[in-house]
């Protein structure tokens, strides 16, 4: 098959790099400096015991991946959530007519905007459990085995057999999933654990778990996620290589001392000391944060379904106040008191800071 990835950084690079190593003709589109890397050295990825170098072909520029007649069957998108409405108008001007594009990205609202511009049934969500990082413009490494990759359609009904077999062939862990909305809020209710705080507060997510006040601030966030998600009708589901629907039972129907227990320990074995992806782009300094297509997008959906939802509105609010330059990181830096303190004055009913 011939594929294209339009902004290949970490996912976009270990996906089409994966695909590549198994026979498909890959390109990626990726930024210049990044492209020429690749061009001079190849691209390197580490997984496990393994390390390759994928026969792919880099390109600096979208219009350079649209030079001659080439037909891409599929089109992954693997930049930022945020970077996605540009990309799709890009990509729009240079192939109207797309076979499938696959957005990759975590976070809520991609599939809608993706589909709004080139139809549902020319759309598939994906959901990465893989954590892969970036240890330089040509390096990749995998962080941990065992995860996989969630495909569901968003025309519903339609099959999603062939993607999911074409990403098996390249070993990876794929598996069809038939409600993108099931997925994509599944996966979006295990992103935001630990993810918020951690950047506002500027702490590890296990030393913040250990704080009665922001492991209950991170409680409520969950619980009101699950509620926007029940009157949504939207199921929590499993992925692959990431369990959600144990956890959301749990945080139904257990006791608090349990759900400390188990939240604990999800979030020392799931996070560790790395700090989360909010708090790589809030550091990067690039202004914007995934942190609207998670907490922002929850919050949204709350609001729209006549629903409270003031921690993920406090945090989307705060988050996104520090990545603008609104807020000084200062503020908030070791201080949950005045994290809570926001979260209680959007209880109580005020909406912005
Ligand atoms: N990394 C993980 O472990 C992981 C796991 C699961 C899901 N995800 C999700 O997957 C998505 C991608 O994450 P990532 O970690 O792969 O991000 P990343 O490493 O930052 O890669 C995205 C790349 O796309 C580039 N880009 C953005 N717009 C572009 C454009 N118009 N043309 C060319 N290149 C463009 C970015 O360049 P600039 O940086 O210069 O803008 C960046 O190099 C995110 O939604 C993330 O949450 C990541």
């Amino acid at each position: 098959m011939n594929i294209l990835v339009y902004g290949a950084g970490a996912v976009g690079g270990y996906l089409g790099g994966k695909l590549a190593q198994s026979g498909q003709r890959v390109t990626l589109i990726t930024r210049p400096d990044t492209a020429a890397a690749i061009t001079g050295d190849g691209l390197t990825i580490t997984e496990g015991d393994a390390t390759f170098t994928p026969p792919l072909c880099a390109v600096g520029h979208p219009a350079a991946a649209f030079t001659d007649s080439t037909a891409y069957d599929l089109i992954i998108l693997a930049m930022k959530s945020y970077d996605v409405a540009e990309a799709v108008a890009q990509l729009a001007a240079l192939c109207p007519n797309p076979a499938q594009v696959m957005g990759t990205q975590n976070g809520i609202g991609v599939e809608e905007m993706v589909a709004g511009c080139f139809g549902a049934g020319r759309t598939l969500a994906g959901a990465v459990t893989i954590p892969i990082s970036r240890q330089g413009p040509n390096r990749l490494v995998v962080e941990r085995a065992g995860r996989g990759l969630g495909i569901a359609p968003v025309a519903p009904g339609q099959a999603v057999d062939e993607w999911v077999a074409l990403f098996r062939e390249a070993g990876i862990n794929a598996g069809a999933r038939a409600d993108y909305r099931a997925m994509k809020w599944s996966k979006a209710f295990l992103n935001i654990m630990g993810n918020a705080t951690s950047a506002i507060l500027n702490r590890p997510p296990a030393e913040l778990y250990r704080l009665r006040a922001i492991f209950d601030l991170e409680m409520s966030m969950l619980r009101e996620t699950l509620a926007v998600m029940r009157r949504l009708e939207i199921a929590v589901i499993n992925l692959p290589g990431a369990t959600a629907r144990p956890l959301a039972r749990t945080l139904a129907y257990a006791p608090r001392p349990l759900l400390r227990l188990i939240f604990s320990q999800v979030i020392i074995h799931g996070r560790g000391d790395k700090m989360p992806s909010f708090h790589i782009d809030l550091a990067s300094g690039k202004g914007r944060s995934e942190v609207v297509f998670h907490n922002g997008a929850i919050a949204a959906a709350a609001e729209r379904a006549g629903l409270a939802a003031p921690v993920n509105a406090a945090l989307n609010r705060v988050l996104l106040g520090l990545a603008q330059g609104e807020l000084t990181p200062a503020t908030f830096d070791g201080r949950p008191d005045r994290l809570v303190a926001v979260v209680e004055r959007f209880r109580s009913g005020e909406v912005d800071l």
